[in-house]
């Protein structure tokens, strides 16, 4: 079969030889290398997630975290947490400590126990050409329950594992010699361990190159031998990523990705893989002496239709089936990357327990040793099976060479659930959960490289992010995720410390509409208390919309009215008004009588959304900044510009400027579009004024990170052209309160009607009124939905491609 894929010269065929390859891949065939570097193209046309509705920053008073942070404890990765959800103990650098997690808002140390090499020891390690910092401290990376009383440690120490038994209460331990197979040497090789009824069972490489993999149990009880695998080939450089027990069938899956060696490839193609060893495996009686009679193992599939496979595995979730369902139902998700991509991409896969079981009773390959390569299809009723004890040797013998399914386990609706773009997601945690309507819904946790937590929930039209927390500040290359979906807490373990991040903060929502709109399954409305509350812990029914996000269906109509913002400045200052997107997936226009105007006038809004101007006559006057998301508007600010109350300003205005007054922004009453802005003053309190002035609030850290550079620019009319020109005459403004109370009231009414008759407009004449959209990228973008999900950016997004200060001209 090697080498039937030849690309044509045509370009025609060529994507049919694409496909026809990427199909192939699936299937486990063997193809011509060359045909990968075709392939290449293939991986990034897949359709991606949108960004996050909300972005948190790691201090965020909106999003509270508890951290444990402190000094000379290191590298907290290993994490277990107890029974009761009260303890979270934890393996480190050098130590293994238990923390106090039974108040939400702190994290305290309740135990600690010292757990290093000796400085000969470290000598040692250091004489072996590691290096003494980095490398050779005791990096525990197995911390598990062992019996009631007890837990199982193991660590990296000094490039020679050990382990120790420590009780779980008084921290009281006891080290044990030689832990070899146990954990890795090196402590950023990954391996994954469990521990049933006593017995441990371990997926680790077991010598000090790191080379020699290994899955073993130990500890076994009732005087079974400890089992290992038959020879290290049966697995070729695997990154052990997670196991899982299935108790129904006295069965451990582990999951890791290794070198394909089914595929001729010249390049080193990686596989992700799931293997079996049955629990109570003693081994064969002459053939497979305590080796597994059980292991076999199966490709993991993560692909999209005519793709190329996210082929990476990186962490597994086991996410538990629903109550009064069969354990079959338990499913597994799996976070993937491809070997070939050439930016930050990522997949989450789901697999059903119950298709890997029935993969390992069918068909197997079996490798051919005179010819080194792989066959198709062998069945033999005892392969895959458990208690081979007394299986004849020849049966053996072909359990030796025959643990690779032919075919691959497929996910659940045969693509991935999930495919980012732009995010490379590397570990996963699921839960389930009873939204206001009744019905369950899975949210996801995803762990980006850049330290975000990005938290997604499956709907009917696909994946929503819901939010993003940033939890650590620095690329982490050992970190950990443990979800306690009882306690509604997701622990995360980095170098940094731990953290805890509540599953949901549904306070950070203040207002019917950007509750129901950040379909939050964990979230709802309580008309009664009016205010954003968590579904679990509520008694009556609360307003969610987790497919749609219908505010008006949902909300009550606001009868609140919102005060305007006065802003006092003087005449050829600059004025700089602020608007805080409530979400990134809200598009910002600022409207305004005074856009109408037919002087020429600029008005550039900041990538920030803040809007900035030059005050002067025609410039003074109300503005309102108004947010759509989803179908819905609503005002988030509104500013009434007036002059200074002061001297200057009584006197009859000239459009000369006083002398003696330095006047940077002269220049921009041009025709020309202004390309640079300068940093704008702050607008301040008048000094005299009866009404209750308000400062505009300042940038809120979150969206710094979009304001500071200033890329392009876009020159697009203002929407609100339409409305018609209101100009206020300024001596009455000025000198006579009750007039300009008159006039903004008159202007209010005005700007009300202006608003009717442009939503009016805008249902009638939608196409139109979309092209008009500030954001678009290009002219020939669709609507709103593909606009707002391809131009919003996210703090964590590495690349935003978004124009970033616009110019608003008359
Ligand atoms: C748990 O294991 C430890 C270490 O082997 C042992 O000392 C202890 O007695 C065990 N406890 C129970 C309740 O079996
Ligand atoms: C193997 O056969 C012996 C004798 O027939 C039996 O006692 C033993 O339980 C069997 N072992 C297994 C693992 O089935
Ligand atoms: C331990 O933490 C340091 C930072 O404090 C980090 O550079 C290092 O990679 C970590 N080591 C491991 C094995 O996690």
């Amino acid at each position: 079969m090697k080498g039937n894929l030849e690309v044509g010269g045509e370009p025609g065929c060529c994507r049919v030889e694409e496909e026809r390859a990427a199909s192939k891949l699936s299937n486990c065939s063997i193809m011509a290398p060359t045909v990968v570097v075709f392939l290449l193209g293939l991986l990034s046309s897949a359709k991606s997630l949108p960004p996050p509705r909300t972005s948190f920053l790691l201090s965020s008073a909106d999003r509270p975290l508890a951290r444990f942070s402190v000094p000379g404890i290191h590298n907290t990765t290993t994490l277990l947490l107890s029974d009761d959800a009260s303890t979270l103990y934890v393996g480190a650098r050098d130590a293994v400590l238990s923390l106090d997690v039974s108040r939400s808002e702190v994290i305290s140390i309740k135990r600690k126990v010292e757990w290093g090499p000796s400085d000969s020891e470290t000598n040692s390690c250091k004489n072996k050409g590691k290096n003494p910092q980095v490398d050779c401290p005791n990096f525990v990376s197995v911390l598990l329950p062992i019996n009631s009383t007890h837990l199982y440690a193991c660590g990296s120490y000094a490039y020679s594992p050990h382990d120790a038994y420590i009780d779980a209460e008084s921290f009281a331990m006891v080290q044990r010699d030689g832990a070899k197979g146990r954990c890795p040497f090196s402590p950023f090789q990954r391996n994954t361990a469990i521990t049933i009824d006593g017995e441990l069972f371990t997926a680790t490489t077991t010598d000090f190159r790191g080379v020699e993999p290994q899955i073993s149990r130990h500890f076994s009880k009732d005087g079974r031998p400890d089992v290992s695998q038959d020879s290290v080939s049966v697995l070729e450089e695997p990154v052990f990523v997670r196991s899982s027990f299935d108790p129904a069938e006295r069965k451990l899956y582990f999951f890791f990705t290794e070198v394909g060696k089914e595929f001729n490839f010249l390049d080193k193609l990686q596989v992700s893989r799931v293997a079996q060893v049955c629990k109570d495996d003693v081994g064969g009686q002459r053939t497979l002496q305590k080796k597994w009679t059980s292991f076999a193992k199966a490709p993991l599939l993560c692909q999209s239709p005519r793709q190329l496979p996210f082929n990476i595995l990186h962490d597994v979730f086991t996410l538990e089936p629903k109550e009064n369902s069969d354990t079959s139902e338990t499913l597994f998700y799996g976070v993937f990357t491809s070997q070939w991509s050439t930016r930050p991409e990522s997949a989450v896969c789901v697999f059903k327990l119950q298709d890997i079981r029935t993969l390992f009773t069918e068909s197997y390959r079996t490798f051919d040793l005179q010819h080194h390569q792989w066959n198709q299809q062998e069945r033999h009723s005892y392969l895959g099976k458990c208690g081979l004890h007394n299986a004849t040797d020849a049966e053996l013998a072909e359990v030796k060479r025959t643990f690779l399914t032919s075919q691959s386990v497929k996910p659940v609706g045969m693509r991935p659930l999930v495919v980012s773009s732009n995010q490379r997601y590397t570990r996963v945690s699921a839960m389930r959960t009873k939204a206001a309507d009744g019905k369950l819904y899975t949210v996801l946790f995803l762990l980006t490289e850049s330290g975000f937590l990005h938290k997604g929930v499956l709907l009917n039209g696909g994946p929503h992010i819901t939010e993003e927390i940033q939890v650590f500040t620095q690329p982490q290359q050992v970190k950990s995720l443990l979800l306690s979906s009882s306690k509604g807490v997701l622990y995360v373990g980095t170098a940094e410390g731990v953290t805890a991040v509540p599953v949901a903060n549904c306070s950070a929502y203040r207002s019917c509409s950007q509750c129901v709109l950040a379909r939050d399954p964990l979230c709802g409305w309580s008309p009664t208390r009016g205010t954003c509350t968590g579904v679990d812990s509520s008694p009556e029914t609360l307003a969610q919309d987790l497919d749609n996000g219908n505010v008006e269906e949902k909300c009550p109509r606001q009868s609140r009215s919102r005060r305007d913002t006065e802003v006092s400045v003087n005449l050829n200052e600059a004025v700089r008004l602020q608007c805080v997107k409530p979400s990134n997936l809200a598009n910002v226009t600022w409207t305004s009588p005074q856009f109408n105007s037919d002087q020429e006038k600029l008005f550039i809004q900041s990538a920030d959304n803040s809007l900035s101007f030059l005050a002067t006559d025609a410039t003074l006057g109300l503005y309102r900044c108004e947010a759509e998301e989803g179908g819905y508007s609503e005002v988030v600010a509104s500013y009434v510009v007036q002059e200074r109350f002061s001297p200057r300003a009584k006197t009859p205005h000239h459009r000369d400027r006083p002398s003696g007054q330095d006047e940077p922004y002269e220049d921009i009453q041009t025709e020309e579009p202004v390309i640079s802005v300068t940093p704008t003053a702050e607008p301040t309190d008048g000094p005299t004024e009866d009404r209750k002035h308000e400062q505009v609030s300042s940038d809120p850290d979150i969206f710094k990170h979009h304001s500071e550079s200033k890329t392009s620019i876009q020159h697009i009319p203002f929407k609100t052209n339409v409305q018609s020109r209101m100009e206020l005459p300024r001596e009455a403004q000025v000198e006579n309160s009750y007039y300009s109370h008159l006039i903004v009231v008159s202007l209010l009414l005005a700007i009300c009607i202006c608003i009717l008759l442009l939503g009016g407009l805008y249902m009638w004449w939608p196409n139109k009124m979309c092209l008009k959209g500030k954001f678009a990228v290009s002219p020939e973008d669709g609507c709103k939905d593909n606009k707002s999900q391809e131009t919003v950016p996210s703090l964590s997004s590495p690349d935003d491609a978004v124009p970033e200060v616009m110019v608003v001209e008359k």
